[in-house]
């Protein structure tokens, strides 16, 4: 519809070109052809540049360390309503940082055993330390119970659970950490590792546990 009243002088000069008018028309389709060629070229670096970059921080973005449960042993949860206070609560869990180039300093990490939300054991497990890449360092934790005395209403339920079979704890590092990318160190994050378990009626950890992957947050 809109082409019947397209005026007929323009039709005129696209069947029969001024000379002039030709060349202007060359020069303008030339100039639009290199605009072309200069944006494909442009766009064609930003993807490559993209690609660099993308590749760059996959290669040098830092992993989170990973925590793995090795063992837990809390042998008092086998007395009756013995509760946990002066008894020993020892664990070993493995800290690995999977990065190929990337270390990992540590403040002092921080342990905390916690039964039904209390903690019942605490304590510093390791000093400030550095994790060189591809490591793989053990926590090991040799507390002491603080809680619950024996004959409390709490030691009377770790028995019951013991003596069902399962006596569920948590365990929670604490630390904090910054990673180290070659000349420069990142800022510093909180860490919060979790591990849920549970042990059986001995007080050694259920084998459905072992080498479980503890939580991590930041
Ligand atoms: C991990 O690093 C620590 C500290 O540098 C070192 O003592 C330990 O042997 C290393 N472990 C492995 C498996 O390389």
């Amino acid at each position: 519809m809109s082409s019947a009243f397209q005026p007929p002088l323009q039709t005129q000069t696209r069947s029969h070109p001024h000379p002039r008018r030709s060349r202007l028309l060359v020069r303008e389709s030339l100039m639009t052809r290199f605009a072309m060629c200069l944006c494909s070229v442009l766009l064609f670096v930003l993807l490559v540049g993209g690609l660099i970059v993308f590749i760059l921080w996959l290669s040098l973005r830092p992993h989170r360390p990973r925590f793995y449960l090795s063992s837990f042993s809390a042998p008092a949860v086998a007395q009756p309503s013995a509760g946990l206070l002066n008894s020993p609560i020892s664990f070993n869990v493995r800290d690995r940082n999977s990065n190929r180039k990337i270390g990992i300093y540590y403040d002092v990490v921080y342990g905390s055993v916690y039964y039904r939300d209390q903690v019942v054991a605490s304590g510093p497990l390791l000093n400030p330390f550095f994790q060189p890449p591809k490591n793989t360092t053990l926590v090991l934790g040799d507390l002491t119970g603080t809680a619950p005395a024996a004959g409390d209403a709490l030691a009377a339920r770790i028995s019951s659970d013991a003596v069902a079979g399962r006596v569920q704890f948590r365990l929670e590092l604490k630390s904090v950490i910054r990673f180290q990318v070659k000349a420069w160190d990142t800022r510093h994050h909180t860490l919060h590792v979790e591990c849920d378990m549970a042990v059986g009626s001995d007080g050694d950890l259920l084998a459905s546990y072992r080498n479980e992957r503890c939580s991590i947050y930041f």
